[in-house]
């Protein structure tokens, strides 16, 4: 992938690789160097930008991350990183918490930016993103954190997840910034983000949203319901004609298609089906195909 397909998305420069490697599935007891391993071959293929969160693993996975990377010999600043906070798991390693809950707290967004730099040995954070929207969010005090954390150095740039436009809002409202992104859920089997506003919320403002669970966590290919079974035809003829070998191409084309910048995060860990992904960036799907695919997705012809 080349260096100029990123997406810049901060005024002081930070930029994304346009596929994001998502961390979420890397731990199941992986050793540092099979970490080490895969985090050079996801940079080889051009995906520097890593997104993770505090809870990943059951509070695990940024820990072996960081052990992987420390066997990197790269620079710090040929990467990003993203981190999450603000879900509260109920697990062995959070036995404070008796439920699983949100929080924007002050406290708990300082105190879980701090585990993370640790986790993952490093000073900084390129984007932190709020996890979840928290309906007990005291716009005021988040933004404070937030803002704090961004003028200490810790954080480059804030981002929120999972956000309505209006909770986009009220908390951008309150910050000295622009708010960098908003992670969203979409794909070729969940399309709702371009019809309740998502989307039309990141082109008005500008910003490039990124894009959680791209091959609907893998239910595209797994998946036995009528729905996934039309989508798979719908991509294979696509793949056909456009000359991809693999129908995760083609539904990865699809999102790269949109105008809003949209950003995948790929939650594959083998290498081969990353590479395969990295080929989207070749293919410029044209609105007649585009259109076939989200048919078959709905079920039905646009009215
Ligand atoms: N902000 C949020 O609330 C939120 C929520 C969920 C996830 N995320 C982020 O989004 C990232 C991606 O989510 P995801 O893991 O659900 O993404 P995904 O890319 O939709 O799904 C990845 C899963 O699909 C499987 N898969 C099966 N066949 C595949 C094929 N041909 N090509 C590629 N993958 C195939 C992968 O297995 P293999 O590993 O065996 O290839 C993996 O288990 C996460 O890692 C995390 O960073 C964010």
């Amino acid at each position: 992938m080349s260096r100029d397909g990123r997406i810049v998305l901060t005024k002081d420069g930070l930029s994304l690789s346009r596929l994001v490697f998502g961390a979420s599935r890397l731990f199941n007891g992986a050793v540092r160097l099979e970490v080490a391993r895969l985090i050079g071959t996801a940079i080889d293929l051009g995906l520097t930008s890593f997104d993770h969160a505090d809870i990943y693993g059951n509070y695990e996975v940024e820990a072996a991350f960081g052990a992987g990377l420390s066997c990197w010999r790269g620079k710090r600043e040929e990467i990003e990183l993203i981190s999450k906070c603000d879900i509260m798991l109920a697990s062995p390693n959070r036995p404070q918490n008796r439920l699983k809950h949100y929080d924007t707290s002050a406290a708990h967004i300082l105190a879980s930016v701090d585990r993370s730099l640790t986790n993952l040995g490093t000073d900084y954070l390129d984007l932190l993103l709020l996890h979840r929207p928290d309906p007990l969010m005291d716009a005021d005090e988040t933004a404070a954190a937030l803002a704090g954390l961004v003028k200490s150095g810790k954080v480059r740039a804030v981002g929120v997840s999972n956000f309505t436009p209006s909770q986009f809002d009220l908390l951008a409202s309150r910050l000295p910034f622009v708010l960098a992104t908003n992670q969203i859920e979409m794909s070729v089997l969940k399309t709702s983000a371009l019809t309740d506003g998502s989307l039309d919320h990141a082109q008005r403002l500008g910003y490039a949203p990124m894009i959680w669970s791209p091959l609907g966590g893998g239910s595209l290919f797994t998946g036995m319901e009528s729905r996934e079974a039309r989508v798979r035809a719908a991509l294979a003829a696509v793949a056909a004609e456009v000359g991809a070998g693999d129908l995760a191409t083609v539904a990865i084309a699809w999102l790269l298609r949109h105008p809003a910048r949209l950003l995948p995060v790929m939650g594959s860990m083998k290498p081969e089906r990353l590479a395969a992904m990295v080929k989207a960036l070749e293919i410029n799907l044209d609105r007649q195909q585009w259109f076939a695919i989200l048919e078959a997705s709905e079920g039905r012809p646009v009215a």
